[in-house]
C-alpha cells in the first residue's frame, strides 16, 4: 500500500470501515480506489484500467458511462429532487415506474412496493408475509424457509434469510422463525451417481419433511434466488423448482422469488422467473433496476396478498410501514430510464446473442486439470476450482485458490470475485460485446495459468 501520509489510500484506511473486507488486512493492503468508468471498464487512481467482470456487485447492467441515465437524474433533480410517498403523496416517476414493472412482471402482480436496496426489499417481504398471515388470523404461520448458500442481504431479517455462515457468525443471526433447507447445488451435494432430476426430487422431499416436522400451519413462505449468486453462481438442477413449487402449493406456503441479481435480463429473459417457469406470489428486485446508478429496489406482490394487506390496514386505519426514500423521484426516474433503455437497445436480445460466446468460453475451462465444474446461463457464470476432479474434492480454504486467481486477474486488468468453495464468478455488464467477452476471458486465462503454477509450486500438486 502507498505509505504516503495523507494519500487517498492512507485517508481511506484511517476513515472507512469497508463491507466484506478484512479490516486488519485493509490496514496493510489499502484500497483499490476507482475513479472513472466507461462502458464495461473502470479506471483506478493510478491510471490502471480494468474490465469490470462482475458489473460491480452483479449490478451495473448498462456499464459505467450511460449519459441517458445521467440526464434522467439531473432533469428530475431540477424538477423535484426529493419527495416521499407517505400519507397519500406520490410523484410521477414512481407512478410511471410502478406501472412499467407491473407491465413487465412475468406473472400477474398487483402492486409495487419501493425500497432502496435488495436487503430492504427482502426485509420488507418478510414483514408483508407476517402481516398477511396475521390479517388472515393465522398468527402461528410465520416461519420462512430459505436455503443454505442463498444470499438475500445483510439486515437483521434479510441477513437471517441468507444461508452463508459468515453473515451469521458473531451477529446473533438467524433470528427466530427463519429456517434453512438444503442448497440446490447438485455438483456439491449430489450423491455419487445421483442425476440432477433425482437430486431435485430429494431436495423437494427434504423440504416437505422439514415442513411436516415444523408443522405446515407454522410455515408461511419460501424464498429463493433462481440462480444463487453469492453462494457460487449456482444454476438450479433439472426439475428443481417444479418439484419445490408443488410442495409449497400443497402446504399453502407463499413463494418469494429473489430476482435481485437475476432480474432485468441477466439469464436471457427479463426475469429468471420466466427462465425457470416460476410462479412466485411476491418478487424482490434491485441492482439492475436502475443499473445501480442510484439505490432503488422493489417488491412486487400479487393481488391476494395486496387485498389481504389492504383490508387489514383499513381496519386498523393505516398500513404502518414505509421509508423516507420509498419511491424517491430521482431514483425512480433513473430506474424508469433504465427500463426504457433495455427496451430500446433490446438488451434481452443482445444477452441472448452474446451469451453463447460467454458460455462457450466458460465451459471450455472444463478441460483444465483443476476445474471441477463450470456453470453459465445468460451472462452469469462461474468456474469452480477443484483439487481432484474425479472425487470433487475442494481445495483447503487456507490454500486460497480462488482469491489467488482473483488477485492475479486484477494484475491482468480484470475484476472478478471469489465465491465460496473456490468458485470464481463472472457477471459482466449486459452491454458487453463478443469481442469484450473474449478480452475478459483472455485476461482470466492468464490468471488461471498463474494459478496452475502456484498450485504446482506452492501446493505441490501436478496438473
Ligand atoms: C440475490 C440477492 N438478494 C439480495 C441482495 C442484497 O442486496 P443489497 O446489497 O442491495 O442490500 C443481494 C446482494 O448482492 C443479492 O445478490
Amino acid at each position: 500500500m502507498s505509505a504516503v501520509v495523507n494519500s487517498p489510500h492512507a485517508r481511506d484506511v484511517k476513515s472507512i470501515l469497508h463491507p466484506m473486507t478484512n479490516p486488519k488486512k485493509h490496514e496493510q493492503d489499502g484500497p483499490l480506489i476507482l475513479e472513472e468508468g466507461r462502458g464495461i471498464y473502470v479506471k483506478d487512481t493510478e491510471g490502471n484500467e480494468y474490465i469490470e467482470g462482475m458489473a460491480g456487485l452483479w449490478s451495473t447492467s448498462l456499464g459505467f458511462s450511460n449519459e441517458r441515465l445521467l440526464k434522467a437524474a439531473t432533469e428530475q433533480m431540477r424538477k423535484l429532487p426529493t419527495y416521499h410517498t407517505f400519507f397519500h403523496r406520490s410523484n410521477m416517476p414512481a407512478i410511471d415506474l410502478a406501472e412499467k414493472l407491473l407491465e413487465i412482471a412475468p406473472v400477474p402482480m398487483s402492486k409495487v412496493w419501493f425500497a432502496n436496496s435488495g436487503s430492504e426489499a427482502n426485509d420488507h417481504v418478510i414483514k408483508f408475509v407476517w402481516y398477511y398471515n396475521n390479517a388472515l388470523g393465522r398468527p402461528e404461520k410465520k416461519k420462512i424457509i430459505a436455503r443454505d448458500g442463498g444470499y438475500h442481504g445483510i439486515a437483521i431479517s434479510s441477513g437471517s434469510l441468507t444461508g452463508l455462515p459468515i453473515f451469521h457468525k458473531g451477529f446473533d443471526l438467524p433470528i427466530k422463525n427463519i429456517l434453512h433447507t438444503g442448497s440446490h447445488h447438485h455438483y456439491r451435494y449430489g450423491y455419487e451417481g445421483e442425476t440432477e432430476e433425482d437430486f431435485s426430487t430429494r431436495r423437494a422431499a427434504e423440504l416437505e419433511q422439514q415442513i411436516i416436522e415444523e408443522g405446515p400451519d407454522t410455515v408461511a413462505a419460501f424464498i429463493a434466488e433462481p440462480v444463487m449468486g453469492a453462494g457460487g453462481a449456482v444454476l438450479p438442477p433439472k426439475g428443481y423448482f417444479q418439484k419445490i413449487q408443488a410442495v409449497l402449493k400443497k402446504y399453502d406456503i407463499l413463494f418469494i422469488a429473489d430476482e435481485v441479481i437475476c432480474g432485468f435480463g441477466r439469464t436471457g429473459n427479463m426475469f429468471a422467473t420466466e427462465t425457470y417457469d416460476l410462479k412466485p406470489d411476491m418478487m424482490t428486485m434491485a441492482k439492475a433496476l436502475s443499473s445501480a446508478y442510484l439505490p432503488i429496489s422493489a417488491v412486487l406482490i400479487n393481488d391476494e396478498v395486496f387485498q389481504t394487506i389492504s383490508a387489514n390496514s383499513n381496519k386498523v386505519g393505516v398500513f404502518g410501514h414505509g421509508f423516507t426514500y420509498s419511491g424517491h423521484p430521482v431514483a425512480a426516474a433513473v430506474a424508469l430510464e433504465t427500463l426504457k433503455l433495455y427496451e430500446e437497445r433490446d438488451i434481452i436480445g443482445h444477452v441472448r446473442n452474446v451469451s453463447g460466446r460467454f458460455q462457450d468460453r466458460i465451459n471450455s475451462y472444463m478441460d483444465h486439470s483443476f476445474v471441477g465444474e463450470t456453470r453459465a446461463i445468460g451472462l452469469i457464470g462461474a468456474v469452480q476450482m477443484s483439487k481432484d476432479k474425479s472425487s470433487r474434492t475442494n481445495f483447503d480454504p487456507s490454500d486460497g485458490v480462488a482469491p489467488f486467481i482473483v488477485a492475479r486477474a486484477q494484475e491482468h486488468g480484470l475484476i472478478i470475485r471469489p465465491l465460496p468453495n473456490d468458485s470464481v464468478a463472472f457477471c459482466p455488464p449486459l452491454i458487453i460485446t463478443e469481442r469484450e467477452i473474449d478480452d475478459m476471458f483472455d485476461r482470466f486465462e492468464k490468471a488461471l495459468a498463474d494459478c496452475e503454477v502456484m498450485i504446482r509450486d506452492r501446493l505441490g500438486l501436478a496438473a
